[in-house]
């Protein structure tokens, strides 16, 4: 299905995450109503050398549909190849990652160093979509600082040759991921411009995702790092958005923590599996009574078993008490877009 139809039935798409957004996560947040969904970044340069890592991330299976997979580079005819074999590979689109902040990625003029040269943009845009049937998309920042805020000229660019969404995290390179995300300006763009818009930035619950997309005027709203702290989050921001009560679930995190459990096991090797479960049963945990403990112990656990008796323990005993508000700390302040 192409990603903007997918939109009209549920607008609510997971961020992409390098390191979070695998395989397993993919399959899981799908279960809980996330609508398309995005590998995290893959290296162009990675797949013409046809390196084992770089191949597995772009996996998926048919559940994941629509997926998109994403991928950087600098080199225009690099990452239209990459394109080619992602398309080969059967996903339903592919996105260019123009948002990565991280030094590594930008000193070599990929990611968000692109928006700095709108003509080299040009030329990427042109030289993948002429390499691919499939449709593409993108994802940026505001611009590379705040003197050169360029998002709706990209979106021009975009629009141009042919790009199906323009997915927009609200920060400036130059902020890496502190403030808050410009909210006010995404909806600017999104009202001078003709292409479809994804906005995205510091979405926390479900009411805030749909006040947002209906206050930006967006075509639809990714979420990241809300839904490691609250996995219902797209869940609950679905069914209010179709006017349905949030659904009668049990928000029983027992068995969503082993149905995490079943992918990851699944998808990884023992020593990456261990690294999994640790992080998002720690996420899971954020906002809850014993979180800190919790916490401490599962970083000090010797085996996956111990983390899983440590995990169990902790969720059964959550019972019915409510998440408290943690918006206001500092979360997970780094990644590649
Ligand atoms: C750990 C981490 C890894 C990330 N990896 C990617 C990535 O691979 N590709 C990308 O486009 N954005 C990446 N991002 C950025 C997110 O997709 C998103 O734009 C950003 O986190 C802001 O949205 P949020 O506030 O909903 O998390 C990453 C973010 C984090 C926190």
């Amino acid at each position: 299905m192409n990603p903007v139809t997918a939109l009209k039935t549920n607008p609510f798409v997971l961020a992409p995450m390098a390191g979070i957004t695998d395989h397993a996560f993919r399959t899981f947040m799908k279960k809980l109503d996330t609508s398309v969904v995005v590998t995290e970044l893959v290296s162009a340069n990675g797949i013409e050398y046809k390196s084992e890592r770089t191949m597995k991330l772009m996996s998926f299976d048919e559940s994941q549909r629509p997926i998109g997979i994403q991928l950087f580079g600098e080199e225009p005819e690099v990452i239209a190849r990459a394109a080619q074999v992602a398309e080969a590979e059967g996903c339903d689109f592919v996105d260019l990652n123009f948002g990565c902040p991280v030094p590594k990625v930008v000193k070599k003029g990929a990611g968000s160093a692109m928006l700095k040269d709108p003509v080299a943009l040009q030329k990427v845009l042109a030289t993948v979509k002429g390499a691919i049937k499939i449709p593409l998309t993108i994802k940026i920042r505001t611009g590379w600082d705040a003197n050169a805020r360029n998002a709706i000229e990209v979106c021009n660019i975009a629009y141009n040759e042919g790009i199906e969404w323009v997915a927009i995290h609200g920060r400036t390179r130059a902020q890496g991921y502190s403030g808050l995300a410009d909210w006010d300006f995404i909806a600017d763009v999104k009202a001078k411009t003709k292409i479809p818009i994804l906005g995205n930035g510091d979405i926390l619950t479900a009411r805030q995702a749909n006040l947002r997309l209906q206050q930006s005027g967006c075509d639809g709203i990714m979420i990241g790092r809300g839904c490691l702290k609250n996995p219902f989050i797209f869940m609950d921001a679905l069914s209010l958005w179709r006017g349905e009560s949030p659904k009668e679930i049990q928000r029983d995190y027992v068995s969503l923590f082993n149905g995490l459990k079943s992918e990851i096991v699944a998808h990884c090797d023992e020593h990456i599996t261990g690294i999994q479960l640790r992080k998002f049963a720690a996420w899971f945990s954020t906002g809850y009574a014993g979180a800190a403990q919790f916490r401490k112990n599962l970083f000090q656990s010797k085996s996956n078993e111990e983390i899983m008796a440590l995990a169990n323990e902790f969720f059964a005993g959550l019972g019915n008490v409510d998440q408290e508000d943690t918006s206001s700390e500092e979360f997970l302040m780094g990644g590649h877009g």
